[in-house]
């Protein structure tokens, strides 16, 4: 087996060929708006879900076959996310991954819709892409698992708390509320979706497989959080500074930078915890949950 780091690598690569061949070509009806979801989603981002999608299906022993699609899925909904939460109604950022937002690159208008028939198309691919392997139950569980996370009770649920709580004092519970859901919510489902792509999986690791996520899905948060104060934008590629300009409430800013590191160490160690009983199975998910709480990006 190749060492952990090549394997990451070669799924980062992967995952660029799939996603490449889910998204419509842009020279395809209607142009505009294909190359603007080509631009959104291709050539950028760390794929830290569709990471965690192939190192959990590996901690389960299942092949890659089974994981490429949900993989994709999870990477257009996170991608859709992104391009809505930087649309001037939301965050109104001008930067990410290294270049102009979405609607700065294409129009407003256009990002919606980009936004809209990302998730669109990542509920298509999951429902009947003739690459998947599974069968209609496990296609159905992994729809419907995908779709309460990315929903009112998940991720976009998540993203109006964050909205309704701009300029405002969170308490920490507040805080972590929502974190688990606007970020949290989509970094657990990558893991499930790895477990639900077979008919059968042994019920506790899956359990333990989901308490490793619900950790690092909110540690990620708590990172992202640290580096808009401590990071620059060059390495972010998006603009460093902007929840404090926004308002935002933040693990930093409101129980202080060095209690947000205690609260990111204490994330880590239980996320590594409940890797316990894996082995070496587990070990391109210790890298990425080493990569959540070290990572410059
Ligand atoms: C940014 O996500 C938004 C958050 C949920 C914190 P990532 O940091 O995973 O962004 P990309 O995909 O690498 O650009
Ligand atoms: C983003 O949170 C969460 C989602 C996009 C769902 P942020 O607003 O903190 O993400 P960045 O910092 O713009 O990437
Ligand atoms: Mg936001
Ligand atoms: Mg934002
Ligand atoms: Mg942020």
């Amino acid at each position: 087996m190749l060492n952990v780091r090549s394997r990451l690598q070669g799924w980062q690569d992967r995952i660029e060929t799939v996603l490449e061949d889910v998204l419509p070509p842009a020279q395809t009806h209607p142009g505009r708006l294909h190359e603007a979801m080509r631009y959104a989603v291709l050539d950028g981002g760390k794929r830290m879900r569709p990471l965690l999608v192939y190192a959990a299906g590996e901690a389960l022993g299942i092949s890659q076959g089974h994981l490429d699609i949900p993989a994709a899925a999870i990477e257009l909904i996170h991608v859709y996310s992104l391009v809505h939460d930087d649309l001037p109604a939301m965050d109104d950022d001008d930067l990410r991954r290294g270049k102009p937002t979405c609607h700065k690159a294409f129009d407003e208008a256009t990002a919606i819709l980009v936004g809209d028939a990302l998730q669109a198309l990542a509920f298509q691919i999951l429902a009947s892409h003739p690459k998947l392997l599974a069968f209609p139950a496990q296609r159905l569980r992994m729809v419907e698992l995908l779709a309460q996370a990315a929903g009112s009770r998940g991720m976009v649920g998540g993203q109006a708390i964050d909205l309704a709580a701009v300029g405002q004092t969170l308490s920490e519970i507040e805080l972590e509320n929502m974190h688990i859901h606007k970020t949290g919510a989509l970094i657990r489902a990558s893991v499930l979706l790895a477990a639900y792509s077979v008919e059968v999986v042994d019920a506790q690791s899956v359990q333990q497989l989901d308490r490793f996520a619900k950790c690092i899905g909110l540690a990620f948060q708590v990172q992202d959080d640290i580096l808009d104060v401590e990071s620059d934008t060059q390495t972010l590629g998006k603009t460093r500074g902007a929840d404090e300009a926004a308002g935002k409430p933040t693990y930093p800013s409101i129980i202080g930078m060095s209690a947000a590191k205690a609260k990111l160490q204490d994330l880590y160690d239980e996320a590594l915890e409940a890797l316990a009983a894996f082995g070496d199975s587990a070990h391109a998910l210790r890298e990425i949950a080493e990569f959540t709480v070290k990572r410059l990006r």
